[in-house]
C-alpha cells in the first residue's frame, strides 16, 4: 500500500521503492515534516512485503539535501538541541538497520544532515554535479544526526577531520576517491544505474543479503562482537531454506529460486 506524504513522492517498480525528498524550493532541507515523513516512509519499506530495496534521493537538479532546516533551529529553544539530535539520529539509524538495501542517489548538494542521510544509507551513488560536505561549524555546530561517527567510519579519522573542521564540500570524483561514494555517473543516469545495481542485489537470497547488512553493522556498533554476530548470522542463514535452495541449484547447475523476503 503506497502512503501520499506531505514533503516525500513515492513510486516502487520492480520490488524497489524510490523515494524522493521534495522540497527542491528549499533544496529539500530536512524540516520537522521531512523528517517524521522519512521515518514513515522508511518503516513502509521495512515493512511492506512486496518492497525488496529502496532509493533515497532528491528532487530537481540541486540538491540531494542541502541540511537540516536552518530557519527551524530559531524555534528550537537552547536546550532542545540534543533532543533534536537524538531525534534524526533515530531516524537515521533505523535506515542503517532496515534489513533491505537502501541506497543514496545523490543529485545534487548532500550537505549537513543530507550528507548524514547519504552516510546512513548501505551505499551511496552520486552524480558528477554532488558536492558533499559537513559546513556546521559555519553555523557554530557539529554534525548531531550521527556524521562524526559515520563519516570517520567511512573515510577515516584525518580526512573525517578536514571535512568537519572545514566545512568545504567535497566534489562528487573527490567522494567516490576517499570512499564515501561507490560509483559517479552522469545525472541523467544515475536512478537508472542506481536501480540497476539493486536489480542485481534482488537476485540474491534476500535471507543472505539481510544477514550481510546486519553483519556489517555489527562491525560498527562497540556494544558488539562482530565475529561472533557474524558466527551467529552465519548459523541462521545455514538453517534457512535460501541456503538449501542456492546450494541444490549450484549443484544442479540452475539459477537459484530463492524466497522474496528476509527472514524476520
Ligand atoms: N535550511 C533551510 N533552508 C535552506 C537550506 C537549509 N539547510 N539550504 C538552502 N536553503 C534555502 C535557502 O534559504 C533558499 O531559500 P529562499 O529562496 O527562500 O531564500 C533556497 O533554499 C535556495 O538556496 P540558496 O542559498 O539561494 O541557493 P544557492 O545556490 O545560492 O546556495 C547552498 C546553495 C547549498 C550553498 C546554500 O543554500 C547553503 O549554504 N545552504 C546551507 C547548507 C548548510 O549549512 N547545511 C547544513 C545545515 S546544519
Amino acid at each position: 500500500m503506497q502512503v501520499t506524504y506531505e514533503t516525500l513522492l513515492t513510486e516502487t517498480a520492480n520490488g524497489i521503492r524510490t523515494v524522493t525528498i521534495n522540497r527542491p524550493d528549499k533544496l529539500n532541507a530536512l524540516n520537522k515534516k521531512v523528517l517524521e515523513e522519512l521515518d514513515q516512509a522508511v518503516q513502509a519499506i521495512c515493512d511492506e512485503p512486496d518492497v525488496r530495496a529502496a532509493i533515497i534521493t532528491g528532487a530537481g537538479p540541486k540538491a540531494f539535501v542541502a541540511g537540516a532546516d536552518i530557519a527551524e533551529f530559531t524555534a528550537v529553544p537552547a536546550e532542545g538541541g540534543a533532543l533534536l539530535a537524538k531525534m534524526g539520529q533515530d531516524i537515521f539509524s533505523r535506515i542503517e538497520n532496515c534489513t533491505k538495501p537502501i541506497v543514496a542517489a545523490v543529485n545534487g548538494y548532500a550537505l549537513g544532515g543530507g550528507c548524514e542521510l547519504a552516510m546512513a544509507c548501505h551505499f551511496r551513488l552520486a552524480s558528477e554535479t554532488a558536492r558533499f560536505g559537513q559546513p556546521e561549524v559555519n553555523l557554530g555546530l557539529i554534525p548531531g544526526y550521527g556524521g562524526t561517527q559515520r563519516l570517520t567510519m567511512l573515510v577515516g579519522r584525518g580526512r573525517a577531520l578536514e571535512i568537519m573542521l572545514t566545512g568545504n564540500p567535497v566534489s562528487a570524483a573527490e567522494a567516490r576517491v576517499i570512499g564515501l561514494v561507490n560509483h559517479v555517473t552522469a545525472p541523467g543516469e544515475l536512478l537508472g544505474t542506481t536501480r540497476k545495481l539493486l536489480l542485481d542485489i534482488l537476485q540474491k537470497s534476500p535471507v543472505a543479503v539481510s544477514k550481510v547488512i546486519a553483519a556489517v553493522n555489527a562491525c560498527f556498533d562497540r556494544g558488539r562482537d562482530g565475529y561472533a554476530e557474524e558466527i551467529r548470522l552465519f548459523g541462521e542463514c545455514f538453517a534457512s531454506g535460501d541456503k538449501k535452495e542456492g546450494i541444490a541449484a549450484f549443484l544442479e547447475k540452475r539459477k537459484p529460486d530463492f524466497s522474496k523476503e528476509p527472514a524476520p
